[in-house]
């Protein structure tokens, strides 16, 4: 069974937004990171990003588009793959050399599609109706405490931390494997892939560190 354009353009396309996300994950990362080490450049950041028009009305319908194009064509190759497996049963030798994080990306990634349902609802929603339904006042300092005051609750922070475990097992394997769906196989492929690993580990790491952080720092004396 040859792999026929349509799939290969679906796992080309697969991969170029997961890269996409990969990139809007390293930026968000950074951003939400100055809120442990200068409140006042999370603001300053925050703000910046919640007003530049190029943000608000090009990036962020771009990347919410990009969210559910992922999604939507994970669902949609799982289902092909799960198709061809079935045809292939006989050959199929699944566990021998695959890891669990490659079985399992859908598992991982309904995770992530949950999380976000959750963090759109803590966070964007409330940006949007801010910013855009009560059309209030620009405030640029309040992002700081709006964003500490939600990993007050222990079950949130639960949550996202097991979101983010999920989302390394996730990146362990797209982010590597992207480069290979993308046709990218050269002499820095091995490098590459080393930094791929690093960056599976140390983004979810650093988001898990983040939520703690702000939650600790309210609960403890
Ligand atoms: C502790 C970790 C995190 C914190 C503190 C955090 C914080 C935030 C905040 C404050 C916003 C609202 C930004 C705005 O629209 O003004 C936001 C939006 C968003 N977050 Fe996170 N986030 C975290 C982790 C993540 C992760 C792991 C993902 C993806 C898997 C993610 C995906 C998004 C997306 C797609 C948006 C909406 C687009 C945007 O407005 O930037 N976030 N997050």
């Amino acid at each position: 069974m040859g792999l026929n354009s349509s799939s290969i353009g679906r796992k080309v396309a697969m991969a170029l937004s997961g890269l996409f996300l990969v990139f809007f994950l390293g930026q968000h990362f950074v951003i939400n990171f100055s809120s442990v080490v200068s409140p006042e450049t999370f603001n300053s950041w925050s703000h910046f990003m919640g007003t530049n028009g190029l943000v608000q009305f090009l990036l962020q319908p771009i990347l919410i588009i990009g969210v559910v194009f992922h999604f939507v064509m994970g669902v949609i190759l799982e289902v092909q793959n799960r198709k061809a497996r079935a045809v292939n049963y006989v050959s199929f030798k699944g566990n021998t050399n695959s890891t669990w994080a490659s079985r399992n990306m859908i598992i991982s990634g309904l995770v992530i599609l949950a999380f976000l349902g959750l963090h759109f609802y803590d966070f964007w929603v409330p940006e949007m109706v801010y910013k855009y339904i009560e059309s209030n006042p620009e405030a640029p300092t309040r992002y700081y405490e709006e964003l500490v005051h939600k990993f007050e609750s222990h079950v949130r922070v639960i949550l996202y931390v097991l979101a983010f475990i999920l989302l390394m097992f996730h990146l362990w394997h797209g982010f590597a494997s992207s480069f290979q769906s993308i046709g990218f196989n050269n002499k820095y492929s091995k490098a590459l892939i080393g930094f791929t690993k690093f960056y599976a580990i140390f983004i979810p790491l650093g988001f898990i560190f983040i939520a703690l952080y702000h939650h600790f720092n309210q609960i403890l004396p």
